[in-house]
């Protein structure tokens, strides 16, 4: 099995915390801008997951003819439609503002705010619900790696809060996979190791649900993954392209990726 040419090709943004509202204004037209002009492949897409307060500026900047090959996402949402949730956002007003995707489980999440296998489940439930795309991140710790455990660990992640969804939900998720010893550490998981991780997951997936399914599923990598080192990267037979942090935060450098994932096809 694998069908890299068909999958679904991705590269996402995910801003974090960062920028005011004229970069993100400027970030994210130059990306259209960028887009516009290019040829990609309908199978092809862009995400950006700008800071919660730029959603909707960002979202309502996109020209309908970027439908499909530039989206927006968030960054977080909570699993309840509305109520007394003070500070959070509903996955309803997410899509409402024109979002398409939300990440659950980043790194960052898990590690500051303590979400737990159970909560990101509930968050993937509700967006399914809602009829957003989650793009649900995993990965191990520098131990784990070191202890040589990492895909036990992943296996973990996926069983806890993914694994619950019957296949046509699970068909609709993206998965990044992103070390989180090389999130924002300039350490990048070589190719060998982001692709070992890579099939790993597939062939859970697999086992899970049937190749079939394990093999349409897209499945992006994280973690310092820049213009330098995404050729290798995106090369490999089990990666379909990048959810980027720093190197989403400058426009030539973010359309640099989406040209490379283009050009390794
Ligand atoms: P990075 O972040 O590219 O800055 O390492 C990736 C991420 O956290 O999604």
């Amino acid at each position: 099995m694998n069908n890299k040419s068909t999958r679904r090709k991705i590269v996402a943004g995910n801003w974090k915390m960062n920028l005011n509202s004229h970069q993100a204004m400027e970030l994210v037209t130059g990306i259209s801008t960028y887009l516009e002009n290019a040829e990609l492949p309908k199978h092809h897409e862009a995400i950006v997951c700008p800071p919660m307060p730029y959603l909707f500026l960002v979202s309502n900047s996109i020209s309908e003819e970027l439908e499909g090959k530039l989206s927006v996402g968030a960054q977080n949402c909570y699993p309840e439609a509305s109520g007394a949730y003070t500070g959070e956002a509903a996955p309803e007003m997410i899509a409402d503002i024109g979002c398409q995707y939300v990440l659950v489980g980043h790194s960052e999440r898990r590690k500051y705010f303590g979400e737990s296998h159970d909560f990101l489940a509930q968050k993937v439930n509700k967006l399914l619900q809602t009829g957003l795309t989650p793009i649900f991140c995993c990965g191990e710790p520098l131990e784990i790696r070191e202890a040589g455990t990492h895909e036990t660990y992943v296996a973990t992640q996926l069983r806890e809060s993914i694994f619950h969804l019957d296949a046509t939900d699970l068909a609709r998720l993206v998965i990044a996979y992103e070390p989180v010893w090389a999130i924002g550490t300039g350490k990048t998981a070589s190719p060998e190791q982001a692709q070992d991780m890579h099939a790993a997951i597939r062939n859970l997936l697999a086992a899970q649900y049937g190749d079939e399914l394990a093999d349409g599923v897209t499945l992006l990598y994280g973690g310092s993954c820049k213009p330098a080192n995404a050729h290798e990267l995106f090369s490999q037979k089990d990666v379909d392209g990048g959810l980027i942090g720093g190197a989403s935060l400058k426009a030539d450098s973010f359309t640099k990726l989406i040209e490379i994932l283009n050009e390794v096809g």
